[in-house]
């Protein structure tokens, strides 16, 4: 009887979640975890939310904020309502709500699948359309970032990942039917363990696809790994989040963290033009100039939050067959070469991810959207400027873990008398099908 309630609900509000739903694009804002772990109060959050204010964010689109986990009290309410954290926020969770939603922010709720959080704290089972309820009676609204902590053992659920996750999917949909508002946005975080990509986009708009990122290289390059194996189910209303952004940790976060200047352009870079959420994980009282310079990238961040093209880029040279420089990545060696398309034009990511300077070259056809034949004006997105026009290749030279953010946009056919004649040779002909030039030999001929 439930179930089918369930089920009637699920069918009816299936349509309105993906086609002209919430979530379209990846949220921006800011999450207290990455900085702060478990200390933080509310005053420190209203600080980090007048912070955002004066420094454009929230203007720029950052204007969600999640209190992560460690903010309610230990025990809920003798009816079972969550309650908020007396000492956190000493003038009461409502009014503390008011406050920050004055800078115009949405306040946004963490929460886990389990009887309890990951820090402790009570977790949503059992409780899911209660918690949704409170949430609301705060002012709290648009997304819920769902944990996979405490959930009760097998024997007692008898339900699978995809069973622990869709519970709260339901009650999300029995509130905005209650009181007909647009649902919160269900952001799932099931830590990659379970190939979220594969089940989670039938149920929410967000999967986390890793564990916890950490404010180090080998933590970014291990992302990068993980989504170069899960970029593919992205799109609008679903997205692969990377988790929330350690730009700024260099020398603060917790734990504090050691990210270049360069490699925290890449980690921003590569968050972005996947799709990623992009929220903001750094305590802005102390930012560095740097840090503010790379979060206030409109250019990139237009890629984040393109309303024509909701897909990641893709890794290109990753193919066993393509005899390129590396097929065998790793975590701590993930792929370089990412490419894709954008409303402004096709666009590439290259990651130097060697420990020394490299200089990097590509062929533009190995985008898919560029096409043949045609030469590219080259913005970087980094300097803010065109850098020059692409012929056939582009080479860009790179410090260890930098990156190169470049926009092409189409500039006519390309010079006359380009040799060899076709920028992509393999199988070409002429009109009366002589071929052109003999095939290329088989050791660098390998799509047959
Ligand atoms: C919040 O935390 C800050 C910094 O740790 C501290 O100075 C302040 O007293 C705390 N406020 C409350 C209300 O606990
Ligand atoms: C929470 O509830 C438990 C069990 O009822 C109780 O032992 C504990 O003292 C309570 N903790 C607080 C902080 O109220
Ligand atoms: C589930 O398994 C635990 C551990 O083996 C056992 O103690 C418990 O009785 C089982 N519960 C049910 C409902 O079978
Ligand atoms: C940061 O930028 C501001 C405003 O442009 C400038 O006044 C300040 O000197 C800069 N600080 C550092 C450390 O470069
Ligand atoms: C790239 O995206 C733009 C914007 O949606 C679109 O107009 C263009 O056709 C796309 N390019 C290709 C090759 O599909
Ligand atoms: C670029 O294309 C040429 C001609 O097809 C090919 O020989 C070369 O290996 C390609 N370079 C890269 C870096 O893929
Ligand atoms: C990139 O480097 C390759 C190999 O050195 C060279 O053939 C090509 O002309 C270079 N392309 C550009 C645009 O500099
Ligand atoms: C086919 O066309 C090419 C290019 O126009 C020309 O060089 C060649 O002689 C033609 N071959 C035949 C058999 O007509």
């Amino acid at each position: 009887m439930i179930t089918s309630i369930a089920i009637a609900l699920f069918a009816s509000f299936v349509v309105a979640r993906f086609n002209g739903g919430v979530g379209k694009l990846p949220v921006m804002g800011y999450d207290t975890y990455n900085a702060f772990g478990s200390d933080y109060n509310g005053s420190l959050a209203l600080e980090q939310i007048a912070a955002m204010k004066s420094l454009g964010l929230i203007d720029l689109g950052y204007n969600t904020f999640i209190l992560d986990d460690f903010q309610y009290e230990v025990n809920r309410s003798a009816t079972g309502e969550l309650l908020g954290n007396k000492a956190k926020f000493p003038e009461g969770i409502v009014e503390w709500t008011k406050k920050a939603k004055s800078y115009g922010v949405t306040i946004s709720p963490y929460s886990s699948n389990g009887l309890k959080t990951c820090g402790g704290y009570p977790g949503g089972y059992g409780h899911e359309l209660q918690d949704l309820e409170t949430w609301r009676s705060w002012g709290w609204s648009y997304m819920v970032k769902y944990d996979n902590c405490n959930f009760p053992s097998d024997n007692i659920t008898q339900q699978n990942e995809y069973g622990r996750y869709e519970r709260m999917e339901v009650a999300i949909d029995q509130l905005a039917a209650k009181y007909n508002e647009p649902p919160f946005i269900y952001s799932l975080c099931q830590w990659g363990w379970e190939n979220p990509q594969n089940w989670a986009p039938r149920i929410a708009q967000a999967w986390r696809i890793d564990n916890d990122i950490k404010p180090y290289w080998n933590s970014i390059a291990t992302v990068l790994k993980q989504a170069s194996e899960s970029y593919l189910a992205t799109g609008f209303y679903q997205h692969g989040d990377m988790d929330m952004l350690e730009v700024g940790n260099n020398g603060q976060g917790t734990p504090v963290g050691d990210l270049t200047y360069d490699e925290q352009k890449t980690h921003f870079t590569a968050w972005a033009f996947l799709k990623s959420h992009l929220l903001i994980g750094t305590d802005l009282r102390n930012a560095a100039n740097q840090t503010i310079e790379i979060l206030t990238n409109k250019e990139i961040i237009a890629i984040n939050q393109d309303l024509n093209e909701g897909q990641a880029i893709a890794p290109f040279r990753t193919d066993v067959y393509y005899q390129a420089d590396d097929a065998s990545y790793t975590f701590q060696n993930p792929p370089g070469y990412w490419a894709g398309n954008s409303t402004q034009g096709p666009i590439f990511m290259i990651i130097n991810t060697a420990d020394t300077t490299q200089t990097l070259g590509f062929n533009l056809t190995e985008n898919w959207a560029v096409r043949a034949g045609r030469q590219y004006k080259v913005r970087d997105l980094w300097l803010h400027q065109n850098i020059g026009t692409a012929v056939r290749t582009w080479n860009v030279t790179l410090p260890s873990h930098g990156v190169a953010a470049l926009l092409l946009t189409d500039d006519g056919p390309e010079p006359a008398n380009e040799t060899p004649p076709y920028s992509f040779l393999h199988q070409c002909r002429n009109l009366n099908t002589s071929i052109l030039l003999k095939e290329l030999p088989t050791s660098t001929s390998v799509r047959v």
